[in-house]
């Protein structure tokens, strides 16, 4: 994976992102933007930033109905994520990507107030995506190496969502992930 790869990357969010992000006012690619900020802001490392940049990306890299949780349906978007920011970046980005959904019900399952700061269509998917977390589904996530990351984006991505919110552009971060992508090929 070259150059190219995060070029299909920032190319599906740069055309895609103008959708809403989910019932919120901003658009996926502000809610991107902002996350990336957010995590830049908390000192996150270049892995947390690209994570939180293109942790939603898997709700655009399929060409499937953007809207399916309307529906009663679980696109699965944190699973066809992590696996393309896997082959590009590796497991540092990745991981944090695939586990966000799962630190949300981690979360809400953990610190009751949690729950009580979600969005409404955050409370709405929470539900598809199998609620609060049984002891044993607590631990296997508490034992997965990136779950601290994963809790850090979910927090991040709770918090970027607010409308008119300056950020940096997208092409701000490219010299970034072209670095991060280059380092898993080394
Ligand atoms: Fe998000």
């Amino acid at each position: 994976m070259t150059t190219g790869a995060v070029d299909r990357i920032f190319t599906r969010l740069a055309e895609r992102g103008s959708g809403s992000y989910g019932l919120s006012e901003v658009s996926q690619l502000e809610h991107a933007l902002q996350s990336a900020m957010l995590a830049e802001a908390q000192g996150g490392n270049d892995a947390l930033i690209m994570a939180a940049l293109l942790h939603d990306i898997g709700h655009l890299v399929s060409d499937a109905d953007e809207a399916l949780a309307d529906k009663g349906i679980d696109d699965r978007h944190e699973v066809a994520g992590a696996r393309t920011l896997g082959l590009v970046f590796g497991p540092e980005v990745a991981d944090p990507v695939r586990l966000h959904v799962a630190a949300k019900r981690y979360l809400c399952t953990v610190e009751p107030d949690y729950f009580d700061l979600l969005s409404a269509d955050s409370v709405r998917s929470l539900e598809l995506q199998g609620g609060a977390m049984a002891p044993a589904e607590q631990a296997a996530f508490e034992a997965e190496p990136g779950h601290r990351a994963a809790i850090l984006l979910r927090r991040i991505d709770d918090a970027a969502k607010v409308p008119g919110m300056e950020t940096p552009v997208l092409q701000d971060y490219r010299d970034m992930a072209e670095r991060l992508a280059a380092q898993r090929q080394a």
